[in-house]
């Protein structure tokens, strides 16, 4: 299948040192997603339309019986208008995923069902059966029991745990030969640490491992595969759509991988059907252009109440904040308009003060919700230990670096800021005249 079915027009293969050179030339703006997005090909409705038509067809029909032949031989295929049934390739699908492609700045995306699905696609892609990956031990629960308890048991796939900030102890952890897959978060779930994409790239490179990067935290903020990823992950559920109403992923990376993933002998994208819905695909498109709009809301003020957390003498955890170890390595990394992301952790030593505190946001000040997921315009929040990380074990928690306190908040922009401030004053100070 023709590698320009994916392209986004200003796409191009480079390598991370390649790229970081070409760079320092660019014109500012033409390393920014949004700009890249606006390159991208607009499609136009079926009868002029400013928005796309929804595919909303299974299957699709030939005029002449030979031309199935020939789709089917791979000679006709989406490159040229020519589909033939929707868990393949679904036109509706396929302009959603050319926006993915250029919002990561990648040759070529494709949207699943779920992050789930895209992250356990490209992984029983790229490894197989006594394989190894290593992983970082901080990761979203659903990806660390998927790489601990799933694979080993379905496929004979190993992982090794590191610490991604201890670069020689992640050196020391790929066998070459044996390692196929260095896979982390570009800013951790829950505890917000953040990974260095370009020294990790090539650390990995040198030894001939894929890196994959689950960006689900910072999209617009950082571009993984500018930084030298080989494949970016995300679940779509969260900042790209933006209304907590979708379940969704993409996986983005070369338009070769792509292709080989969705062989009809071999792909886990053909054979294992995470398949998105061309509905759900004309809904997500119509999200993506304010997406940078929302993620520099989300990020300011995220940096606001962290500061002035940080001044009511709370343990907050914000990358955004100078003082946060990884702050001068984010400041290094982020695409600089869209900010320091949406989330912020909030530790509270104890899972009863947490809970206290969460109980007073949602049920007397109305500063947010107690949920899991994020990237919502309301504040969403939950205590990671014993909800999304709850599938690690207390030993795997300390290590990630959970505490059981830890609260992680995903600022929305509903409101005012300063509304939104008092409420969270408030609840501070009812929780304080509660101890006394
Ligand atoms: C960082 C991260 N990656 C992947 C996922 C899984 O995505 P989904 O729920 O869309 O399957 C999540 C879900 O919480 C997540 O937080």
């Amino acid at each position: 299948m023709a590698d320009s079915l994916y392209l986004s027009t200003n796409s191009k293969k480079r390598s991370a040192d390649e790229f970081l050179a070409a760079k320092k030339q660019m014109k500012h703006w033409e390393s920014d997603p949004a700009a890249s997005l606006a390159n991208a090909r607009h499609e136009f409705g079926e009868h002029g339309g400013v928005n796309m038509s929804i595919e909303a067809s299974a299957t699709f029909t030939v005029m002449e019986p030979e031309t199935m032949g020939r789709m089917f031989s791979g000679e006709l295929g989406p490159d040229r208008d020519f589909f033939i049934y929707s868990r393949h390739f679904n036109p509706t699908v396929l302009n959603l995923s050319r926006q993915i492609a250029a919002l990561e700045g990648t040759e070529a995306a494709y949207c699943t069902a779920s992050g789930m699905s895209a992250i356990s696609s490209v992984l029983l892609h790229l490894v197989s059966s006594g394989d190894n990956v290593v992983a970082s031990q901080t990761l979203y629960g659903g990806t660390h029991a998927l790489l601990t308890h799933f694979l080993p048991r379905c496929s004979g796939i190993s992982t090794t745990f590191v610490d991604i900030q201890d670069l020689g102890m992640v050196d020391e952890a790929i066998v070459e030969g044996k390692t196929k897959v260095l896979y982390f978060e570009s800013i951790s779930n829950p505890t917000l640490t953040v990974a260095n994409i370009p020294e990790l790239s090539r650390l990995a490179h040198r030894k001939g491992v894929k890196v994959i990067v689950d960006n689900t935290f910072a999209p617009m903020c950082i571009s993984p595969a500018k930084l030298g990823a080989d494949v970016v992950v995300h679940s779509i559920s969260k900042f790209i759509s933006g209304g907590a109403d979708i379940i969704a992923g993409a996986v983005c990376g070369s338009a070769s991988l792509m292709n080989s993933m969705m062989d009809l002998h071999q792909g886990p994208l053909m054979l294992l059907g995470p398949t998105m819905n061309a509905k759900v695909a004309f809904e997500l498109a119509e999200r993506i252009p304010h997406l940078g709009l929302r993620m520099k809301e989300h990020s300011h003020r995220a940096l606001v109440f962290a500061t002035r957390m940080k001044k009511l003498g709370l343990r907050v955890i914000y990358p955004g904040l100078e003082d946060h170890p990884d702050h001068a390595l984010l400041t290094s990394m982020i695409n600089k308009e869209y900010g320091y992301g949406g989330l912020l952790c909030l530790d509270m030593e104890t899972e009863e003060k947490a809970n206290k505190l969460m109980n007073i946001l949602q049920n007397c000040t109305q500063f947010g919700f107690m949920a899991v997921s994020l990237g919502y315009y309301e504040t969403l929040m939950s205590c990671s230990g014993s909800s999304t990380s709850s599938e690690l074990n207390d030993e795997e928690k300390k290590l990630a670096g959970i505490s059981p306190g830890l609260i992680r908040m995903s600022i929305g922009y509903s409101g005012t800021l300063e509304q939104r401030w008092s409420q969270l004053e408030m609840a501070f100070s009812r929780l304080q005249d509660s101890k006394n």
